[in-house]
């Protein structure tokens, strides 16, 4: 078990799906971890299901409101000092042919995937870099930024957008201990998946090479470990979490 006691982390999205799992891998793994969640009803069944460990702090943020942000940035600094592990794992898509989307929904998915994690990282990413420990940053991205994803136009720019965003600060953070590296899961069975058109069609599992859905542990795994000392020499990298579903060089 990878060894996280000191560290405070922050997750995003942590009340649900893959940052839930995150977040049960780091309470487990010994970090403080801030759950940052906009659904507070989901937030208490995951503290729940924590058994109330001291060690997790619950913010309920809607990351896309810069005041909240703001706030929630405030309360995490004043309760468990500066983070050490930010984890990005808010998103969301809604998939359908690209000339059925409208301003509103290309505003929507781009808040939601690519300035929620733009926001939250410039509120600590200037900590990280002055603490002396430096940081970890671990934005969940989609294969769907890598290789573009059918009926998901917005999504897989956002999501693009993440993966050019991870790289440009792992140069910023490089020289100060501050690595920012990328996962991108493939198919993870949470509620997200689950609210798509036809989650359980059997050809979606026919083209995994390993033909089973992931689950949120097999995401959160990749994550700890890039948040752990042992990946101190890791920063910049896009990490496919996917069942073999693609494999990029
Ligand atoms: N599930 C998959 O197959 C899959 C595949 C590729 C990428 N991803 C990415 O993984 C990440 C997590 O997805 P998931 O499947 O676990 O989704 P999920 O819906 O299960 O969990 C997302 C969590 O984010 C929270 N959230 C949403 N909007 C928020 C906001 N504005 N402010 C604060 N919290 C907010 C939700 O309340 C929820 O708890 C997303 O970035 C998603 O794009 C998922």
């Amino acid at each position: 078990m990878i060894d996280l006691k000191g560290e405070i982390a922050v997750v995003t999205g942590g009340a649900s799906g893959i940052g839930r799992g995150v977040v049960e891998l780091l309470v487990q793994c010994g970090a403080v971890v801030a759950i940052v969640d906009r659904d507070a009803d989901a937030m208490a069944v995951t503290l729940e299901g924590l058994g109330s460990a001291p060690e997790v702090a619950a913010f309920v943020t809607d990351v896309t409101v810069l005041d909240e942000v703001h706030e929630m940035r405030r309360q995490v600094l004043t309760d468990l000092g500066t983070p050490t592990i930010l984890v990005n794992s808010v998103g969301w898509d809604r998939p359908m042919p690209f000339p059925d989307t409208d301003p509103a929904f290309w505003k929507e998915v781009l808040d939601l995937n690519l300035l929620s994690t733009l926001t939250v990282t410039h509120e600590f990413f200037g900590l990280m870099l002055e603490q002396a420990r430096g940081g970890r940053i671990v934005n969940i991205a989609s294969e769907a930024g890598r290789i573009g994803s059918l009926h998901e136009a917005l999504y897989s720019s956002a999501k693009g957008a993440v993966i050019a965003l991870t790289k440009a600060l792992a140069r910023e953070g490089a020289r100060h201990a501050v690595t920012v590296n990328c996962v991108c899961p493939g198919v993870i069975d949470t509620p997200l998946y689950r609210s798509m058109p036809d989650p359980h069609a059997a050809s979606r599992v026919r083209a995994i090479p390993m033909r089973r859905l992931g689950i949120p542990e097999d995401v959160a795994a990749a994550v700890v470990f890039l948040a752990s000392p042992g990946a101190a020499y890791i920063t910049g990298q896009v990490l496919s979490v996917s069942g073999g579903l693609t494999m990029v060089g």
